[in-house]
């Protein structure tokens, strides 16, 4: 199966070529009146991607016309160190022109976080009327267990097929989630998965070696329906790639 992999030297070097990425696609999309529309990824690696973007794109795309949403979200206050929506926030919201209505922070105010899925879901349809959400582009991160999102291995968040929001339980803290869930991500016009650090590099030669059914490892199942899925790499977390593969490798 031909796989679009991109190899970077070092997390710099990668956050740029994904920046540029970005603002390609938001370029390219949001032309005319279109609205485009990104769901973002948490956790640390996208920070410095987050931060290029503001600085090298801050005054050249139509941010008037794109739409943020996230892919998931930790269910703390969006002022918590853990927030997701506070990552983002200080890493590119703080660096761009962008109208407020057009940042959909995942709401983690609600007692129970099964209310903040129905929630955001609701949100989405608002947005999405049709049977599924179709991103323009949706950021990921992979956890060393395969995780995406905040979709788990053996949970049961990633066995639903319906719904396109889910509460989820992570294995560290902290421990509430919420998640798209699998066919939400699959739906993507674009995947990117952003991928640093010598930690993953045996799980990224698990999951780009592995059948397509292999289920135990979560980024396994990321197979965009009518999209195209990259995988961004740093030198070491494609470290453990076969020699052969025919990784695309971008110096620069
Ligand atoms: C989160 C993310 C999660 C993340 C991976 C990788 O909320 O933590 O959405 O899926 O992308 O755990 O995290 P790092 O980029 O911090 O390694």
């Amino acid at each position: 199966m031909n796989q679009d992999v991109r190899i970077y030297p070092d997390l710099n070097t990668l956050s740029g070529a994904v920046a540029k990425g970005i603002a390609d696609v938001i370029e390219t999309a949001g032309k005319g009146t279109k609205k485009v529309a990104v769901a973002l990824a948490g956790g640390n690696t996208p920070r410095t991607t987050y931060r290029l973007l503001a600085s090298q794109y801050g005054r050249k795309l139509p941010w008037h016309n794109t739409e943020f949403f996230w892919s998931d979200e930790r269910y703390v206050p969006h002022d918590h160190p853990a927030s997701n929506y506070r990552m983002a926030r200080e890493t590119l919201f703080s660096g761009i022109e962008i109208p407020e209505e057009n940042i959909h922070p995942m709401p983690t105010h609600f007692p129970d976080p099964e209310q903040a899925a129905w929630s955001y879901e609701e949100e989405l349809r608002r947005f999405y009327p049709g049977a599924w959400p179709r991103f323009d582009l949706l950021l990921l991160g992979m956890g060393t267990d395969g995780h995406v999102a905040s979709l788990f291995p053996a949970s049961d968040a990633l066995e639903e097929k319906v719904r396109w929001l889910a509460a989820s339980a992570a294995p560290s803290e902290p421990r509430q989630r919420l998640s798209l869930t699998l066919p939400a991500l699959n739906h993507a016009s674009i995947i990117y998965v952003l991928i640093a650090g010598a930690e993953k590099a045996r799980t990224v030669a698990n999951v780009l070696a592995a059948p397509p059914t292999n289920g135990k490892l979560p980024a396994v199942l990321l197979q965009p329906r009518e999209g195209q899925l990259i995988w961004w790499l740093d030198s070491t977390a494609a470290g453990q790639l076969s020699s052969g593969r025919t990784a695309e490798s971008c110096p620069h």
